[in-house]
C-alpha cells in the first residue's frame, strides 16, 4: 500500500524511468514529475532516485504538520533527509555530514547533524555546501520535493532559490512533483515571463494513468502474486469502475486478494474509504466557496460537459453567478486537478465523482 521503492514492485513505467534516469546521467537539473492525485508519482520518484544521493522530502506532510515552509525548517528536514541516507551509505553520509557541519550554525551532535538553537542557517549555503561537496566527489546529489507545490507557504521565495541553484550549481539536480499540476506551475511561474524559472530547460514528465490492457495486467498479476487466481468478470468490473488509477487498483487489490473480501465488498471498501480520503482533501480545496464549488463538480459528475450546462445547474442549485466567477472556480478546479478540460469538461477520478455526486 506503501509508495514503491524497488524497481521490480513498480509496474511498468518503464518510459518515465528512461526519462528520468537519462536527464540524471545528461546531468539536467530541472526534472518535474506531474501526475494526479494516487498515480505512482511518489513510487515513480523513489525508483529513479535509487541510486543516486539525493533526500526525497514530502512537502505536504511538511506543510500539514508545522502549516508554514519556513527556512529553518526546511533545512531541519533536509538534514534529517541527510541522516535517512546513512541508511543507504553510511560512508556517503559521514562525507557529507563534515561537508555541512562547516555551515555556520551547524555543528555534529549526537543524534546528527544539529542546528544551534537561534543560528540563522540558509538553504542557499546548504546547498552551496552539497554542490561542493559534489564537486570534490565527482558525484551528483539530487533534492527530492515531492508535492513541491507546497513550498508556496511560506514568506520565502522557493521559486527564486531553486532558479538560483539551477543556474549555479552545476552538481545539484532537482527533481520536483506535484498532483496539482497548475498550482505547481503556478508556483514555480514557469509560464511567467520575468520570473526566475521562465524559459529554464526542465524536463518534464507526465505520470498517466494506466490503460485498460495495463491495469488489466497489473491486476492480473498482482493476484497471481498473491497466489489467488484472478477472475476475469472481477477484473473487468474493477476496470469499469476504478479506471487506471494505480493507486485505487492498488486498494482494490489488498481488499480482494490480501484481505480475502468478496469482489463486491472489497470495491465497497475502495469506495468507502477513498471517498473519506477525497472529500477531505475537496473539502480543504473548496472551503472559501464551498455551495459553489460543490455545485460545480455535482454538475460535471451528473454528466454536465459544457460551461453553459454547468451554469445552469450551479444556477438552479445555489442562485445567481457572475460569468466571471464561474470561470475563477472552474479554474480553480482545474488546477486542483479535480477537473480536467479538453473540449469538455470531467472528473479525471472515478472515486471523487462518486464521492461528489453521494455528498
Ligand atoms: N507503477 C506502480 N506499480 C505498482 N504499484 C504502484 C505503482 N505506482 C503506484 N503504485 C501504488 O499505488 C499507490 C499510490 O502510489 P504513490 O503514492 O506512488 O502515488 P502518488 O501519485 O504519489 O499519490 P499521492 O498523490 O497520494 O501522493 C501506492 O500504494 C503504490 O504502491
Ligand atoms: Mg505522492
Amino acid at each position: 500500500m506503501n509508495p514503491k521503492e524497488r524497481k521490480e514492485d513498480l509496474y511498468d513505467r518503464e518510459e518515465e524511468l528512461r526519462s528520468i534516469s537519462e536527464a540524471l546521467n545528461l546531468r539536467e537539473r530541472l526534472i518535474i514529475v506531474y501526475g494526479i492525485r494516487r498515480i505512482g508519482k511518489t513510487s515513480l520518484m523513489r525508483v529513479s532516485l535509487g541510486d543516486y544521493p539525493h533526500v526525497l522530502l514530502d512537502m505536504r506532510k511538511l506543510y500539514f504538520s508545522e502549516n508554514t515552509v519556513t527556512m529553518p525548517l526546511l533545512v531541519k528536514y533536509i538534514l534529517e533527509g541527510f541522516r535517512e541516507q546513512m541508511k543507504a551509505s553510511e560512508k556517503l553520509y559521514l562525507g557529507l555530514r563534515d561537508a555541512i557541519s562547516r555551515i555556520k550554525g551547524l555543528r555534529i551532535g549526537e543524534i546528527g547533524i544539529e542546528i544551534e538553537p537561534n543560528a540563522k542557517v540558509s538553504l542557499t549555503d546548504v546547498l552551496s555546501r552539497v554542490n561542493d561537496w559534489c564537486e570534490e566527489r565527482g558525484e551528483r546529489f539530487v533534492f527530492a520535493f515531492d508535492e513541491a507545490q507546497y513550498l508556496r507557504f511560506s514568506n520565502i521565495r522557493y521559486d527564486g532559490i531553486i532558479a538560483w541553484a539551477v543556474d549555479n550549481l552545476e552538481n545539484l539536480s532537482f527533481l520536483l512533483s506535484g498532483s496539482e499540476i497548475g498550482v505547481l506551475r503556478d508556483f514555480l511561474r514557469i509560464d511567467e515571463p520575468g520570473a526566475p524559472l521562465f524559459g529554464r530547460y526542465r524536463r518534464e514528465v507526465y505520470v498517466d494513468r494506466f490503460t485498460e490492457e495495463e491495469s488489466f495486467d497489473f491486476l492480473h498479476r498482482g493476484f497471481r502474486e498473491l497466489g489467488v487466481e484472478p477472475k476475469v468478470d472481477e477484473i473487468e468490473d474493477t476496470l469499469k469502475t476504478l479506471d487506471g488509477i494505480v493507486g485505487w487498483l492498488t486498494l482494490y487489490g489488498y481488499m480482494r486478494a490480501v484481505r480475502k473480501l468478496p469482489h463486491e465488498d472489497a470495491l465497497a471498501k475502495v469506495f468507502e474509504e477513498g471517498s473519506k480520503l477525497v472529500m477531505e482533501e475537496l473539502d480543504k480545496v473548496i472551503s472559501p466557496s464551498r455551495k459553489r464549488y460543490l455545485a460545480i463538480m455535482k454538475a460535471v459528475a451528473h454528466g454536465s460537459s459544457s460551461w453553459s450546462d454547468i451554469k445552469a445547474y450551479v444556477t438552479a442549485r445555489t442562485g445567481p453567478i457572475p460569468d466571471s466567477r464561474l470561470d475563477e472556480l472552474l479554474g480553480n478546479l482545474i488546477k486542483y486537478g479535480y477537473l480536467e478540460k479538453n473540449d469538455e469538461y470531467r472528473i479525471p477520478d472515478p472515486i471523487v465523482k462518486r464521492a461528489v455526486i453521494s455528498s
